[in-house]
């Protein structure tokens, strides 16, 4: 019987993948020393998550350390490490993992270029500290030539016309055509680049990538750091794959990829979801889509008529607190 030849081909035939099922520590000592351009990744939080058992966070950044001790190992001397962490909370007190793992890069001899703000605008409620609306990536090279290419990743001027006004240039254009450098808080809303803030939605419930998994990253945030810190046909490891976000983040922009993870049902999500994208058929958040913001004009947005009431009665002092 002749095989169905799938209707689209996303990922190019050049480009090699791989989803490989087990414990990264042992993988990992499988591969050459300098083979990965870009290592990006979110690592075991140690916060109790389904795949995962609470220990201390001394004990947790040791086993972390081995791990980092190979992920420098394998990777190229042009390369770069992307390690995108949020908090440990611990009865109720906060530990800020990227300070913690700041050291023990530094410790292996990587140097940091960006902590970058992964900036997003819905999570849980906290009712004891302020709400938490942000995540970090700590973005380490090897060496200090290390590949960058802001031209990938530039974002439109806020004034492309502006000149400069005085000196030998006078009168030129100041910017550059391509746009501006994204800066170091991320954001993807056209309306907040004046803020300054790179404004990628989390992968909640509502989000067109949603799977099972817990703590997904957003392809979106994976494409920007493909596209800036490698080369096409480079090689991107993510050794905590969860269920393939930097795979097919890499594989959709032709670099090659291998992603390792320990739970073989989020392996296979991942090879569903590579499926899903050569076929043209995964659901994808387009990198730089500016993000929805309420036009007043929606219920959810408007002021429900109970706290109306409640305002009315505080100005009137009809709840007796004058
Ligand atoms: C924070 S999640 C990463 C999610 C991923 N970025 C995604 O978009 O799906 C961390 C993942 O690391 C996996 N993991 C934890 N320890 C591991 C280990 N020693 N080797 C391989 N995978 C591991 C967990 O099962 C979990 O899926």
């Amino acid at each position: 019987m002749k095989v169905k030849e799938p209707l689209f081909d996303y990922i190019s035939p050049n480009t090699e993948y791989q989803i490989i099922n087990g414990d990264c520590m042992t993988v990992l000592a499988k591969f050459p020393e300098g083979k990965f351009d870009l290592i990006i990744t979110s690592p075991p939080y140690n916060i109790g998550k389904s795949y995962e058992t609470k220990t201390s966070i001394e004990k947790y950044l040791e086993t972390q350390e081995q791990i980092i001790a190979e992920l420098v190992r394998v990777l190229s001397d042009r390369g770069n490490l992307c390690w995108q962490v949020g908090n440990y909370v611990d009865k109720g007190e906060v530990f800020p993992l990227d300070i913690f793992y700041y050291q023990i890069f530094k410790k292996h001899g990587l140097k940091l270029r960006n902590r970058i703000i992964w900036h997003f605008g819905h999570g849980l409620h906290a009712s004891k500290r302020f709400s938490g609306r942000y995540e970090t990536i700590l973005w380490f090279s090897k060496t200090d030539d290390y590949i960058f290419n802001l031209d990938n990743v530039r974002i439109p001027s806020k004034y492309p016309g502006k000149r400069h006004f005085k000196g030998a240039k006078k009168g030129e254009l100041s910017g550059n055509p391509l746009g501006k450098n994204p800066s170091d808080i991320w954001e993807v809303i056209e309306n907040d680049w004046e803020n300054l803030m790179w404004d990628i939605p989390n992968v909640k419930s509502n989000h067109p990538e949603k799977t099972e998994h817990p703590c997904q990253f957003p392809i979106e945030l994976v494409e920007r750091c493909v596209l800036a810190l490698t080369d096409e046909n480079s090689w991107v490891l993510d050794p905590f794959a969860g269920v393939g976000s930097s795979i097919i983040g890499a594989i959709k922009n032709n670099r090659n990829a291998i992603g390792i993870e320990k739970e073989n049902e989020y392996c296979k999500i991942a090879k569903q979801r590579i499926n899903d994208l050569k076929e043209g058929r995964l659901k994808i958040r387009p990198i730089n889509k500016p993000i929805h913001k309420p036009t007043g004009r929606d219920k959810v947005s408007q002021v429900p008529h109970e706290w109306v009431q409640l305002e009315i009665s505080n100005a009137n002092g009809s709840n007796g607190h004058k």
